[in-house]
């Protein structure tokens, strides 16, 4: 899918340093958006925003943000308005996977995951809400997963975030509808990033079989396509998102996963 859509617009990511966020935050400057990568790790954050290329008409931004931290995210708002102007487009992508069976699952991991992956974005929403509304435009593209459609084992803390951040979605979009501003969230299937590599050894040991086997036998079977998707994938759908063609998408929770599930 390759959009071609043109965007003059203020684009926030959060996570944007790595995978997912970095390909929103490319195909979105490619769109010609101002960008802010805002990530926990700013010498990545530093580095994915040098790694674009200079446009004189275009700023590109890289600032530390903690999604976990309230204080942090209100900060990372007021640096992203004050440098780039207000907020056109939140992306609130940052987040982490921790595999684990109930039993072991420690439960400041569980909390943590909730933080970043569903608190941090409400606070994040609220510090851009009361402006996108008052100047009538605005987008809020919420990263779930397919783990916020259908459980998986061994993923609670994540697949409760991911869960409730649908949630979150449909309630920013009722009381954004009347105002020019949608609010959605974007489910992918496996997308090849470092999210999935990383956890691919705990999924062996949790599931029980030799870790060469996990992407065919754990991942890959419960695909009809059959593919790891690419994060580009997801970059385009965003920009799409993004763009006034979408304006009517509102409080949708929308699958990119490779016929993975269809609800
Ligand atoms: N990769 C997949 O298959 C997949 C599938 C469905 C949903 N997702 C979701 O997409 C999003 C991006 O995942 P990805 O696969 O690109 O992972 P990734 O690990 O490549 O990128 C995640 C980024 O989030 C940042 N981050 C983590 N904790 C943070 C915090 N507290 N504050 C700020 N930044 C933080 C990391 O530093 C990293 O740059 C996540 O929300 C993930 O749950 C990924």
């Amino acid at each position: 899918m390759q959009t071609n859509l043109k965007l003059d617009k203020v684009a926030l990511i959060t996570g944007g340093a790595s995978g997912i966020g970095l390909s929103i935050a490319e195909k979105m400057y490619a769109a010609g958006c101002q960008i802010a990568i805002a990530d926990i790790d700013e010498k990545k954050a530093r580095s994915a925003v040098d790694s674009m290329e200079a446009r004189d008409s275009q700023k590109k931004i890289a600032i530390q943000a903690d999604l976990s931290n309230f204080a942090s995210i209100r900060e990372m708002v007021a640096v992203c308005q004050k440098e780039l102007g207000a907020v056109d487009i939140l992306v609130n992508n940052a987040g982490f996977q921790h595999v684990s069976p109930i039993e072991t699952y420690d439960p400041a991991t569980f909390q943590k995951m909730i933080e970043v992956m569903l608190v941090g974005p409400f606070v994040a929403t609220q510090a851009v809400f009361a402006q996108m509304k008052q100047r009538g435009w605005g987008r809020i593209i919420n990263i779930s997963s397919i783990n916020g459609k259908i459980g998986a084992p061994f993923k609670a803390g994540y697949c409760s975030a991911k869960h409730g951040i649908i949630g979150l979605t449909r309630v920013t979009a009722m009381e954004a509808a009347d105002s020019g501003v949608t609010c959605n969230a974007i489910c992918p299937g496996y997308v090849d990033t470092p999210l999935v590599r990383n956890q691919l050894a705990d999924l062996a040991k949790s599931y029980q079989v030799p870790e060469e086997e996990v992407l065919e036998e754990v991942i890959l079977r419960n695909v009809p396509q059959h593919r790891l998707l690419e994060a580009g994938e997801i970059g385009e759908f965003a920009v799409f998102l993004a763009s006034d063609q979408a304006a009517a998408i509102t409080g949708q929770a929308i699958n990119i996963s490779g016929g993975y599930v269809m609800h």
